[in-house]
């Protein structure tokens, strides 16, 4: 379905395959904040809502010859999705967080009394740090193995588990909320750098840490899009089904 103002940003992350990385681009929030209207989004980001509706347009007539850059997740099972998330977002955010870290000590040692926004980055990343460890695990422990035996128990006709966090209603609201807050730090964060661009005197570690920072924010919205827009949509539905 083309895309047009009312609908979703959202559902048109889901549809079209090139939207999160034009909305990336453009900074529109697709997980989070994807459950606005296009138009909303625009208005919210201070961008020409007709820009966006050229570029996907151009994004959706492309997406028909070029390769897909990834499966087609709607389609893929559960248990798939879960290990394509695991493997590319979880295994590169736990490869991210001690080396940005580092990067942040080392700047913050030689450019913190000039810069003091480093500071106020480096306790804002040691925030989302232990947030997203914990957040990690709550996933790897408790509500990915619940999805992946949902599936596989309907699959085969087996009764559904039943879980003691009672609906998955609820351990989802949860992630979302920490989808959120880990968002939310990063926007600072972002804001604090002015959007990641470094100073004049700026190191080779300061330049390196800036746009490790960006490519981390952005590896986030696609982690948090392929949880909140896809994964967990399905997994609520499926539970239903089961029911
Ligand atoms: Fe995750
Ligand atoms: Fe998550």
């Amino acid at each position: 379905m083309a895309a047009n103002a009312t609908r979703t940003v959202r559902e048109l992350a889901v549809e079209i395959p090139s939207a999160t990385r034009i909305f990336e681009q453009l900074g529109i929030d697709y997980c989070c904040g994807g459950g606005k209207s296009l138009q909303e989004a625009c208005a919210q980001a201070g961008i020409s809502l007709d820009q966006v509706l050229r570029s996907l347009a151009q994004g959706e007539a492309s997406a028909e010859s070029a390769a897909r850059e990834l499966p087609d997740f709607e389609q893929a099972s559960l248990k798939d999705l879960i290990d394509h998330i695991l493997g590319k977002h979880h295994v590169y955010v736990r490869q991210e967080l001690p080396r940005i870290q580092q990067l942040l000590a080392k700047v913050v040692a030689v450019h913190g009394s000039n810069h003091p926004e480093l500071a106020v980055t480096q306790q804002l990343f040691a925030q989302v740090s232990a947030e997203l460890t914990q957040h990690m695990m709550k996933e790897e422990m408790v509500l990915f193995p619940y999805i992946a035996e949902l599936e596989s128990s309907t699959n085969s006709g087996r009764r559904a588990p039943q879980p003691a966090f009672g609906t998955i209603k609820n351990p989802v609201r949860m992630m979302e909320m920490e989808h959120e807050e880990a968002g939310n730090a990063l926007h600072q964060i972002a804001s604090e750098t002015s959007h990641y661009t470094p100073p004049e005197d700026a190191c080779f570690s300061y330049k390196t840490l800036y746009s490790a920072l960006k490519e981390f924010e952005a590896d986030l919205h696609q982690h948090v899009h392929l949880e909140n827009n896809i994964l967990f949509p399905r997994s609520i539905l499926l539970e239903e089904k089961a029911a």
